[in-house]
Parts: structure tokens; C-alpha cells; sequence
């Protein structure tokens, strides 16, 4: 362990995660915390915040939780107030709320399209653009969670690949305008992470999940702490020179089909 990555690296820190009441989102949340954080969670579910809060606070973190719709500015920046009024200014801002499903583009209606626009790229909007009053400035690191969608097409997943793609060029445009008060905006992109919503979405099948497992360079799925590790990376002084960057941590999905077994083709 490297001394930037000791114990209690985030101690004294606020962070709020966005969409952090389950997957990945939660594994990043409960990382925060247990590096040092006093860590507030969003999502819609009341339900299913109160058992991520629950989760972090009996293995003895600090954690806040409220509903909210990322999609509803106001309710976003109320949310982000009580955060700072029970925890103080936020050092860390996780934007991971995301819908998602396979659909090819005749099969979804412009409200299922507007729908997924609305949480991923309108919602990053809102809890970024939201957030900035409320930061610990200078020294505030935003984080949103993209995906290889925002680089690479892909069938039946044009609203995320658009979604996405957006994500990725507002983190850096606000990267460019919020660097000269110190504030760090990137993001980081899974690849595909076992256990979790999206990949049940995503590759439903066993057939599936093995030929998406066989064409990525590493083989297999990632884990939700090698997401929740960059997170800490990027949250961390370790970072403090890294702005406008979107991290792929994905076993070189984004490359593309890594199929086959190249070591066994000889060279003519
Ligand atoms: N294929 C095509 N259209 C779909 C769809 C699918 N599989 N699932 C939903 N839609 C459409 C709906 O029919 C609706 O369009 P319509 O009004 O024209 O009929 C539109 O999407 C909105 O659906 P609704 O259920 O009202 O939206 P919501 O805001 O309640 O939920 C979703 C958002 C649809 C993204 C829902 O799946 C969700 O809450 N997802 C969160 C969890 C998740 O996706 N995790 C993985 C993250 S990668
Ligand atoms: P998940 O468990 O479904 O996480 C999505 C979270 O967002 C949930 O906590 C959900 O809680 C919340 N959410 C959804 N809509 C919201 C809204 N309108 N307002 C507020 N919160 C909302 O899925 P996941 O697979 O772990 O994905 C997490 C993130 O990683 C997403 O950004 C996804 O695009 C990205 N990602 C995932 C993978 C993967 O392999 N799974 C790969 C690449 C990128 P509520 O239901 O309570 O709202």
C-alpha cells in the first residue's frame, strides 16, 4: 500500500455520491467511507437508500442518506445543502445515477430515449453544476461514472452511447472552466462489472456474459472495487494534477474484440 493510499486518507472529507444506493455507485460510497469520508447518498428509492447507509454506518462510518431524483434540480441542490449543513463543504462529488437497457433505436419511443438522456447527461448536469456552490474550494474532485458507450458504439444502446458520450465532453469543458478555483472534474469508465444491475441488463444470459467475458483483452468482469479504487485515486491528492480525464478501467473493453487467442497465431 503506498503511502497516498494509507488509512484515513479522506478523514475530515465530505463526499456525496449521487446514485449511490446500490452496485457499483455503492461500492465506491462505502470505499469513501472507509477511507475517512463522512459520505452523503442519493437515489430515488428511500428504501434503498436507507439500507446503503445502514450498511456503512454499522461497519462504523459516517453516512447521510436522502431520496432524491437527480432529474429534479431543485431537490438536487436541497440535498446537496442538508449535506453541507450536517457534514460542512463537500471535497468529493460522485455523479453515477444511470438508467439503462437494450433496445435498438426502433424499439424505444423518444420519452425511453429522453428518459435515459434525462438521468445520465441531465442529471451529471445538474449535481455538477449544482454542486459547485457547495464545494470545499480550492481542492474539490468531482467524479462522474461514464462507460465505453461514450467512446464506442454499440447495438441497441444508442441513449447511453449518446448519454454517455455527453458525460464526457461536459467533465471536460468543466474541467477547463472550474480548474482555476481548484476544482478537479473527471470520470471514470467500467467496463463490464460483475454483480451488478447493469451488466443483468446488459448480458441477461450466460451465453452472453461468457462472449462478452472472452473478447475483453484482461478476460472477465471487473470487480465493483477496482471502479471504487480509481474513484479513491481521483478523490485523492495522488490525483491532484489530473483534470479533464476520463479514466477507462475496464480490462481494455473500450479497445475493442480482444477474442481469440493471439499468442497462438504465428507471424508469417
Ligand atoms: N425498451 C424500450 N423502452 C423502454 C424500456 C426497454 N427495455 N424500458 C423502459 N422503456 C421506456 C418506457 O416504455 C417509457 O417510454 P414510454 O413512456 O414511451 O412508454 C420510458 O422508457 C420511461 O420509462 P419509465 O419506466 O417511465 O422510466 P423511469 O424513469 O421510471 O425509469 C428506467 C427509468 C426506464 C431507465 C428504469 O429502467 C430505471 O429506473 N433504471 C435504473 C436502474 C438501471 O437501469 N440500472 C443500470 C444502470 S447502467
Ligand atoms: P445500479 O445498481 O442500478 O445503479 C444505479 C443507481 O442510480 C442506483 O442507486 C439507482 O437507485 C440510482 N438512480 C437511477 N435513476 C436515478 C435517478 N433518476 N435519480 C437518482 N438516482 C437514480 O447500476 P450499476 O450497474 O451499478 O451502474 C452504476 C453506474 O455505473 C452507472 O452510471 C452505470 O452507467 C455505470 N456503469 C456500469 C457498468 C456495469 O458493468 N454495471 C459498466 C459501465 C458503467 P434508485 O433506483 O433508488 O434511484
Amino acid at each position: 500500500m503506498t503511502e497516498v493510499f494509507r488509512d484515513g486518507l479522506l478523514t475530515g472529507k465530505t463526499a456525496f455520491v449521487a446514485g449511490g444506493s446500490s452496485g457499483i455507485n455503492l461500492g465506491v460510497a462505502q470505499r469513501l467511507a472507509e477511507a475517512g469520508a463522512k459520505v452523503a447518498i442519493i437515489s430515488r428509492s428511500a428504501d434503498k437508500v436507507a439500507a446503503a447507509v445502514a450498511s456503512i454506518t454499522d461497519a462504523g462510518g459516517t453516512a447521510w442518506g436522502t431520496a432524491c431524483d437527480v432529474r429534479d434540480y431543485a431537490a438536487v441542490d436541497a440535498a446537496l445543502a442538508a449535506t453541507v449543513e450536517r457534514f460542512g463543504p463537500i471535497d468529493v462529488v460522485v455523479s453515477g445515477a444511470a438508467g439503462n437497457f437494450l433496445a435498438p433505436v426502433v424499439g424505444m419511443s423518444a420519452n425511453a430515449f429522453k428518459t435515459v438522456i434525462d438521468i445520465d447527461l441531465l442529471g451529471t448536469f445538474n449535481v455538477l453544476r449544482a454542486s459547485f456552490a457547495h464545494l470545499a474550494k480550492p481542492g474539490a474532485s468531482l467524479i462522474s461514472i461514464t462507460a465505453p458507450q461514450g467512446e464506442r458504439p454499440q447495438m441497441f444502446q444508442a441513449h447511453a452511447c449518446a448519454a454517455k458520450a455527453g458525460i464526457n465532453m461536459m467533465t471536460k469543458c468543466l474541467a477547463m472552466e472550474w480548474g482555476p478555483a481548484g476544482v478537479r472534474v473527471n470520470a471514470v469508465s467500467p467496463g463490464p462489472i460483475g454483480d451488478t444491475e447493469g451488466m443483468a441488463r446488459l448480458a441477461p444470459t450466460p451465453e452472453m456474459e461468457k462472449t462478452i467475458k472472452g473478447r475483453i483483452a484482461l478476460r472477465g468482469y471487473g470487480t465493483k472495487r477496482d471502479i471504487a479504487d480509481m474513484v479513491l485515486f481521483l478523490a485523492s491528492p495522488a490525483a491532484g494534477y489530473v483534470t479533464g480525464a476520463i479514466i477507462d478501467c475496464d480490462g481494455g473493453s473500450v479497445l475493442g474484440d480482444a477474442g481469440g487467442d493471439a499468442l497462438t497465431v504465428r507471424a508469417r
